[in-house]
């Protein structure tokens, strides 16, 4: 798969077949990792990378959303700049999306811009963290609101990773494979419905179909706006929601679990607006369900709590969130000149209300 300079290769133990392009990438090698990813798979990346350069080396931070800061980012270019990399760099991400978000920021700002290579480890990376070029950190206001788009030279996806996968984390990743198919792909939708426990199970066939449909979806969106000035918003679907209640519970809710509540208020506001037939919703939530997500937070909030981290999406004019809608699934509304509109305030409440988010701690 090609993206705009950038190669999409999947498949298992696809490192090995690698070597000619490694081989002419750079002349030092410096691989961004979490401590976790690097005790399973640091060493083996080092060995392999030596085989191209002797100056290869390993920099980890503490694994979690958490440590997707600014400070992690510095900390991580102050130990670059001591052990002598420059601007012949290329940086490797390995690991999730937290890993491959830093790295990609890092490496687009090291030295301004050095040569970077996506290799994810997780689901969730697989299917959508490394894709699309997006990077960026954490700040209080917000996920994500320093970053930069810096498209890798290549994202290298190998499904074997995920033996080591916690089955938490599996479901994780899963969220970004239903928001694809219910913005762009009834097929895809049917698909998941069909093989829910060998996903789960990560049988290897399936699992693979997914990753790779997942891919395509989200490439195919930012080829055509990769600046998110209008289609690429429909990416963000569930995420208004999803962004707002990951800050407001300080990250205990996974971002998975996050974006499936954030995918049943805001299919559920597009049921309000007349647009999304009530059966597709129940089909969503059984599907979510069957994926194991809990579908809970920890615990209420009040609508100007959310009103005020939804504040800062950054789909938000003028501070008003603005929210992805859909006509059915696998179709994601392009509204006038653009992919998401203001929801009036009573429907908001109304939404929120008939998901119990604002006064229950079960939401479905
Ligand atoms: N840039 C984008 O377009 C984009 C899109 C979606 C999500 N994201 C970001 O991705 C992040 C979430 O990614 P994530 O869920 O991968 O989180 P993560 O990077 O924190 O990984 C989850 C956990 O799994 C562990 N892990 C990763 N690979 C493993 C493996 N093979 N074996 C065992 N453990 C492994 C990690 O150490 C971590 O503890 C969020 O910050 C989100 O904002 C970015």
């Amino acid at each position: 798969m090609k993206l705009f300079s950038c190669e999409v290769v999947i498949g298992d133990a696809i490192l090995a077949q690698q070597a000619p392009f490694f081989s002419t990438l750079a002349s030092r090698f410096a691989i961004i990792t979490d401590q976790k990813v690097a005790s399973l798979y640091g060493q083996e990346m080092v060995y392999f990378l030596k085989g191209f350069s002797s100056k290869v080396e390993l920099f980890d931070f503490p694994p979690g959303e958490i440590y997707k800061t600014r400070q992690t980012k510095e900390d991580l270019e102050n130990q670059l700049f001591e052990r002598g990399f420059g601007r012949d760099t290329c940086i490797i991400g390995l690991g999730g999306g937290v890993v491959t978000d830093i790295a990609g920021f890092l490496a687009s700002t090291f030295c301004r811009g050095v040569s970077y290579v996506a290799i994810p480890t997780s689901l969730l990376g697989m299917v959508d963290a490394s894709i699309g070029g997006k990077t960026g950190v954490n700040v209080p206001h917000g996920k994500n609101l320093v970053g930069t788009i810096y498209q890798p030279k290549k994202v290298l996806i190998d499904p074997l990773y995920l033996k080591t996968l916690p089955p938490h984390e599996v479901v994780n990743g899963c969220a970004e494979m239903i928001k694809h198919a219910l913005i762009a792909d009834d097929d895809y939708f049917l698909f998941l419905e069909k093989h829910v426990d060998e996903i789960l199970d990560l049988k290897s066939s399936i699992i693979v179909k997914a990753i790779s449909k997942s891919c395509r979806i989200k490439q195919s969106i930012v080829e055509e706006d990769e600046r998110e000035h209008s289609k690429r918003r429909v990416l963000s679907f569930g995420h208004t929601v999803g962004h707002a209640l990951e800050v407001l519970t300080n990250y205990s809710l996974s971002h998975g679990e996050a974006v499936a509540i954030g995918m049943m208020v805001e299919s559920e506001i597009s049921t309000q607006l007349g647009f999304l037939a009530e059966d597709s919703l129940s089909r969503l939530r059984n599907l979510l369900k069957s994926f194991r997500f809990s579908l809970k937070v920890p615990r209420r909030y009040s609508l100007e709590m959310l009103m005020q981290a939804m504040a800062f999406d950054k789909k938000s004019k003028g501070g008003m969130p603005r929210f992805v809608t859909l006509q059915s699934i696998g179709n994601a509304m392009e509204h006038i000149d653009n992919y998401c509109i203001p929801i009036p305030k009573e429907i908001l409440i109304r939404s929120l209300g008939r998901i119990d988010l604002l006064i229950m701690q079960e939401v479905y």
